[in-house]
Protein backbone atom coordinates (compact mmCIF):
# COMPACT_ATOMS: atom_id res chain seq x y z
CA UNK A 1 0.00 0.00 0.00
CA UNK A 2 0.98 3.60 -1.00
CA UNK A 3 1.99 6.35 1.01
CA UNK A 4 -0.83 9.11 1.34
CA UNK A 5 0.13 11.66 -1.16
CA UNK A 6 1.39 15.25 -0.09
CA UNK A 7 -1.42 16.70 -1.24
CA UNK A 8 -4.29 14.89 0.04
CA UNK A 9 -4.91 17.06 2.80
CA UNK A 10 -8.14 15.57 3.87
CA UNK A 11 -7.54 12.64 4.09
CA UNK A 12 -4.23 12.83 6.01
CA UNK A 13 -6.35 14.62 8.34
CA UNK A 14 -8.87 11.62 9.07
CA UNK A 15 -5.14 9.57 9.14
CA UNK A 16 -5.43 7.38 6.18
CA UNK A 17 -2.80 4.73 7.52
CA UNK A 18 -3.50 1.41 7.59
CA UNK A 19 -4.09 -0.89 10.86
CA UNK A 20 -1.60 -3.96 10.73
CA UNK A 21 -2.70 -7.22 11.87
CA UNK A 22 -0.68 -10.39 12.04
CA UNK A 23 -1.35 -14.00 13.40
CA UNK A 24 0.86 -17.59 13.15
CA UNK A 25 -1.78 -18.15 10.23
CA UNK A 26 -5.33 -18.00 9.48
CA UNK A 27 -7.01 -17.28 12.59
CA UNK A 28 -5.97 -13.82 12.91
CA UNK A 29 -8.92 -13.30 10.18
CA UNK A 30 -11.32 -13.45 12.68
CA UNK A 31 -10.28 -9.96 14.61
CA UNK A 32 -9.83 -8.89 10.67
CA UNK A 33 -13.34 -9.87 10.01
CA UNK A 34 -14.66 -7.75 13.01
CA UNK A 35 -12.79 -4.88 12.47
CA UNK A 36 -14.40 -4.62 8.75
CA UNK A 37 -17.34 -4.57 10.83
CA UNK A 38 -16.29 -2.09 13.49
CA UNK A 39 -14.55 0.31 11.13
CA UNK A 40 -15.69 -0.60 7.39
CA UNK A 41 -13.65 2.54 6.64
CA UNK A 42 -10.14 1.37 7.61
CA UNK A 43 -7.60 0.47 5.45
CA UNK A 44 -5.95 -3.14 6.49
CA UNK A 45 -2.81 -5.35 6.15
CA UNK A 46 -2.88 -8.51 7.26
CA UNK A 47 0.12 -10.75 7.45
CA UNK A 48 -0.23 -15.03 8.16
CA UNK A 49 2.72 -16.74 9.04
CA UNK A 50 1.22 -20.15 7.06
CA UNK A 51 4.81 -21.49 6.80
CA UNK A 52 5.71 -21.26 10.46
CA UNK A 53 1.92 -22.50 12.38
CA UNK A 54 1.50 -23.32 14.48
CA UNK A 55 3.07 -21.42 17.11
CA UNK A 56 1.16 -22.53 20.18
CA UNK A 57 3.76 -24.93 21.22
CA UNK A 58 6.88 -22.74 20.77
CA UNK A 59 9.37 -21.24 23.70
CA UNK A 60 9.12 -17.45 24.56
CA UNK A 61 12.29 -17.02 22.58
CA UNK A 62 11.26 -18.37 19.04
CA UNK A 63 7.64 -17.07 19.21
CA UNK A 64 9.76 -13.36 20.12
CA UNK A 65 11.91 -13.48 16.91
CA UNK A 66 8.57 -14.73 15.04
CA UNK A 67 6.87 -11.92 16.10
CA UNK A 68 9.59 -9.41 15.93
CA UNK A 69 9.69 -10.30 12.42
CA UNK A 70 6.18 -10.25 11.99
CA UNK A 71 6.13 -6.80 13.13
CA UNK A 72 9.32 -5.53 10.51
CA UNK A 73 7.29 -7.25 8.07
CA UNK A 74 4.10 -4.76 8.74
CA UNK A 75 6.46 -1.89 8.80
CA UNK A 76 7.26 -1.56 5.57
CA UNK A 77 3.41 0.29 5.39
CA UNK A 78 2.46 3.10 6.84
CA UNK A 79 0.57 2.08 9.55
CA UNK A 80 -1.24 3.89 12.41
CA UNK A 81 -1.69 0.83 14.75
CA UNK A 82 -1.14 -3.30 15.12
CA UNK A 83 -3.40 -5.62 16.16
CA UNK A 84 -1.66 -8.96 17.64
CA UNK A 85 -4.64 -11.36 16.45
CA UNK A 86 -2.47 -14.18 17.97
CA UNK A 87 -3.34 -15.15 21.59
CA UNK A 88 0.22 -16.68 22.13
CA UNK A 89 2.02 -13.78 20.77
CA UNK A 90 -0.11 -11.41 23.39
CA UNK A 91 0.41 -13.97 26.04
CA UNK A 92 3.86 -14.22 25.35
CA UNK A 93 5.64 -11.22 23.79
CA UNK A 94 3.00 -8.06 23.72
CA UNK A 95 4.80 -5.77 26.18
CA UNK A 96 8.38 -6.27 24.40
CA UNK A 97 6.57 -5.32 20.87
CA UNK A 98 4.83 -2.52 22.64
CA UNK A 99 8.43 -1.02 23.70
CA UNK A 100 9.78 -1.36 20.80
CA UNK A 101 7.25 0.06 18.28
CA UNK A 102 6.62 3.66 17.37
CA UNK A 103 3.02 2.70 16.96
CA UNK A 104 0.00 1.79 19.56
CA UNK A 105 -0.49 -2.15 19.89
CA UNK A 106 -3.34 -3.90 20.91
CA UNK A 107 -2.74 -7.20 22.36
CA UNK A 108 -5.98 -9.56 22.85
CA UNK A 109 -5.46 -10.79 26.27
CA UNK A 110 -6.84 -7.58 28.10
CA UNK A 111 -9.54 -7.12 26.08
CA UNK A 112 -10.80 -10.63 26.85
CA UNK A 113 -9.76 -10.27 30.24
CA UNK A 114 -12.36 -7.27 30.60
CA UNK A 115 -15.11 -8.67 29.00
CA UNK A 116 -15.09 -11.86 30.36
CA UNK A 117 -14.72 -10.02 33.76
CA UNK A 118 -18.16 -8.18 33.15
CA UNK A 119 -19.86 -11.10 31.81
CA UNK A 120 -19.72 -13.62 34.47
CA UNK A 121 -21.97 -13.73 37.36
CA UNK A 122 -20.80 -16.84 39.32
CA UNK A 123 -16.74 -15.25 39.14
CA UNK A 124 -16.43 -18.84 37.57
CA UNK A 125 -14.30 -18.11 34.29
CA UNK A 126 -13.31 -20.95 31.74
CA UNK A 127 -10.03 -20.43 29.55
CA UNK A 128 -9.39 -22.46 26.05
CA UNK A 129 -6.07 -21.43 24.64
CA UNK A 130 -2.70 -22.91 23.11
CA UNK A 131 0.19 -24.32 25.25
CA UNK A 132 2.13 -21.71 24.93
CA UNK A 133 -0.90 -18.92 25.87
CA UNK A 134 -2.20 -21.28 29.45
CA UNK A 135 1.50 -21.55 30.26
CA UNK A 136 2.48 -18.32 30.30
CA UNK A 137 -0.09 -17.24 33.01
CA UNK A 138 -1.43 -14.13 31.14
CA UNK A 139 -4.75 -14.19 31.20
CA UNK A 140 -4.81 -15.32 34.73
CA UNK A 141 -2.57 -12.22 35.83
CA UNK A 142 -5.15 -10.30 33.36
CA UNK A 143 -7.93 -11.32 35.77
CA UNK A 144 -5.97 -10.64 38.93
CA UNK A 145 -5.90 -7.30 38.08
CA UNK A 146 -9.58 -7.05 37.14
CA UNK A 147 -10.84 -8.81 40.13
CA UNK A 148 -8.78 -10.98 42.53
CA UNK A 149 -11.97 -12.96 43.41
CA UNK A 150 -12.36 -14.42 39.79
CA UNK A 151 -11.56 -18.26 39.68
CA UNK A 152 -9.87 -19.08 36.29
CA UNK A 153 -9.97 -23.00 35.18
CA UNK A 154 -7.16 -23.01 31.61
CA UNK A 155 -6.97 -25.68 29.22
CA UNK A 156 -4.55 -25.85 26.44
CA UNK A 157 -6.28 -27.04 23.02
CA UNK A 158 -3.32 -28.51 21.10
CA UNK A 159 -5.25 -30.00 18.19
CA UNK A 160 -7.35 -27.27 17.66
CA UNK A 161 -5.71 -24.93 15.86
CA UNK A 162 -4.57 -27.67 13.57
CA UNK A 163 -7.96 -28.90 13.00
CA UNK A 164 -9.02 -25.29 12.17
CA UNK A 165 -6.25 -24.42 9.75
CA UNK A 166 -7.43 -27.98 8.17
CA UNK A 167 -11.00 -26.52 7.67
CA UNK A 168 -12.14 -29.32 10.11
CA UNK A 169 -13.96 -26.82 12.33
CA UNK A 170 -18.32 -27.51 11.11
CA UNK A 171 -20.45 -28.92 13.03
CA UNK A 172 -21.34 -32.65 12.32
CA UNK A 173 -17.48 -33.13 11.80
CA UNK A 174 -17.00 -36.20 13.96
CA UNK A 175 -12.84 -35.43 14.19
CA UNK A 176 -13.56 -32.12 15.85
CA UNK A 177 -16.33 -32.61 17.67
CA UNK A 178 -15.10 -35.82 19.58
CA UNK A 179 -11.53 -33.44 20.63
CA UNK A 180 -13.75 -30.38 21.66
CA UNK A 181 -15.94 -32.95 23.93
CA UNK A 182 -13.17 -34.31 25.40
CA UNK A 183 -10.64 -30.94 25.64
CA UNK A 184 -14.20 -29.53 27.66
CA UNK A 185 -15.01 -31.84 29.98
CA UNK A 186 -13.36 -30.48 32.79
CA UNK A 187 -14.67 -26.77 31.96
CA UNK A 188 -18.60 -28.46 31.71
CA UNK A 189 -17.50 -30.14 35.62
CA UNK A 190 -16.19 -26.72 36.80
CA UNK A 191 -19.11 -25.08 36.42
CA UNK A 192 -18.30 -21.93 33.95
CA UNK A 193 -20.78 -19.81 33.12
CA UNK A 194 -18.50 -17.82 30.74
CA UNK A 195 -15.53 -19.03 28.31
CA UNK A 196 -12.90 -17.09 26.83
CA UNK A 197 -11.87 -18.54 23.52
CA UNK A 198 -8.24 -17.31 23.70
CA UNK A 199 -6.76 -17.83 20.45
CA UNK A 200 -8.26 -16.27 17.50
CA UNK A 201 -8.49 -19.78 15.63
CA UNK A 202 -11.51 -20.34 17.88
CA UNK A 203 -14.26 -18.72 16.84
CA UNK A 204 -14.49 -21.21 13.99
CA UNK A 205 -15.63 -23.03 16.47
CA UNK A 206 -18.02 -20.93 18.59
CA UNK A 207 -20.95 -23.86 17.52
CA UNK A 208 -19.19 -26.32 18.38
CA UNK A 209 -17.87 -25.55 21.85
CA UNK A 210 -20.61 -23.65 22.49
CA UNK A 211 -22.72 -26.51 21.71
CA UNK A 212 -20.32 -28.99 24.15
CA UNK A 213 -20.57 -26.38 26.66
CA UNK A 214 -24.44 -25.79 26.87
CA UNK A 215 -26.49 -22.23 26.18
CA UNK A 216 -25.44 -20.94 30.00
CA UNK A 217 -22.05 -20.40 29.12
CA UNK A 218 -20.72 -17.41 27.26
CA UNK A 219 -18.56 -17.28 24.77
CA UNK A 220 -16.04 -14.82 24.56
CA UNK A 221 -14.50 -13.96 20.92
CA UNK A 222 -11.00 -12.17 21.51
CA UNK A 223 -10.84 -11.22 18.25
CA UNK A 224 -13.57 -9.43 18.30
CA UNK A 225 -12.80 -7.75 21.76
CA UNK A 226 -9.60 -6.84 20.16
CA UNK A 227 -10.82 -5.12 17.42
CA UNK A 228 -13.53 -3.25 19.92
CA UNK A 229 -10.34 -1.75 21.53
CA UNK A 230 -8.48 -0.80 18.92
CA UNK A 231 -10.90 1.25 17.40
CA UNK A 232 -11.33 3.14 20.63
CA UNK A 233 -7.82 3.81 21.18
CA UNK A 234 -8.06 5.05 17.58
CA UNK A 235 -11.34 7.15 18.32
CA UNK A 236 -9.48 8.23 21.36
CA UNK A 237 -6.43 9.43 19.23
CA UNK A 238 -9.01 11.12 16.87
CA UNK A 239 -7.28 8.71 14.31
CA UNK A 240 -9.90 7.12 12.71
CA UNK A 241 -10.25 6.97 8.89
CA UNK A 242 -13.29 8.67 7.10
CA UNK A 243 -13.29 7.30 3.52
CA UNK A 244 -16.30 5.34 2.22
CA UNK A 245 -14.79 1.95 2.03
CA UNK A 246 -11.44 0.73 3.24
CA UNK A 247 -9.83 -1.98 1.61
CA UNK A 248 -7.65 -5.32 2.92
CA UNK A 249 -4.27 -6.49 2.02
CA UNK A 250 -3.37 -10.05 2.78
CA UNK A 251 0.23 -11.67 3.14
CA UNK A 252 1.23 -14.63 3.90
CA UNK A 253 4.84 -16.63 4.31
CA UNK A 254 3.23 -19.95 2.76
CA UNK A 255 2.09 -20.70 -0.91
CA UNK A 256 -1.01 -18.10 -0.99
CA UNK A 257 -3.76 -20.71 -2.69
CA UNK A 258 -3.58 -22.56 0.74
CA UNK A 259 -4.56 -19.21 2.18
CA UNK A 260 -6.93 -18.02 -0.15
CA UNK A 261 -8.78 -21.80 0.34
CA UNK A 262 -9.68 -21.23 4.10
CA UNK A 263 -10.07 -16.95 3.84
CA UNK A 264 -13.36 -16.67 2.78
CA UNK A 265 -14.37 -19.16 5.86
CA UNK A 266 -12.24 -16.84 8.36
CA UNK A 267 -13.50 -14.10 6.78
CA UNK A 268 -17.28 -15.02 6.58
CA UNK A 269 -16.72 -13.19 3.37
CA UNK A 270 -17.70 -14.46 -0.02
CA UNK A 271 -15.21 -14.27 -2.95
CA UNK A 272 -11.92 -14.92 -3.15
CA UNK A 273 -8.88 -12.74 -1.59
CA UNK A 274 -5.91 -11.36 -2.93
CA UNK A 275 -2.84 -12.91 -1.19
CA UNK A 276 0.91 -12.54 -1.85
CA UNK A 277 3.37 -14.19 -0.51
CA UNK A 278 6.16 -12.96 1.33
CA UNK A 279 10.13 -14.44 2.45
CA UNK A 280 9.15 -13.97 6.53
CA UNK A 281 13.30 -14.95 7.02
CA UNK A 282 14.12 -11.35 5.17
CA UNK A 283 12.59 -9.24 7.92
N1 LIG B 1 -4.23 -17.79 16.41
C1 LIG B 1 -3.13 -18.17 17.27
C2 LIG B 1 -3.46 -17.79 18.71
O1 LIG B 1 -4.34 -16.97 18.85
C3 LIG B 1 -2.84 -19.59 17.03
C4 LIG B 1 -1.61 -20.03 17.70
C5 LIG B 1 -0.89 -21.10 16.98
O2 LIG B 1 -0.42 -20.85 15.89
O3 LIG B 1 -0.71 -22.16 17.59
O4 LIG B 1 -2.89 -18.26 19.66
Amino acid sequence: MRPPPADAKEECLLDARAIGVFDSGLGGLTAVRQLRRLMPSENIIYFGDTARVPYGNRSRETLLQYARQDMRFLSRFQLKAAVVACGTVSSNCLEELQAESAIPITGVVEPAAARAAALTRSGRVGLVATRASVASGAYERAFLRLDPGLEIKALACPLFVPLVEEGRCRPGDVVIETVAREYLAPLREAGVDTLVLGCTHYPLLAEIIGGVMGPDTALVDVGAEAARSCRDLLARRDALADRPAGEARFYTSDRAANFQRLAALFLGEDGAVQVEQVDISQY
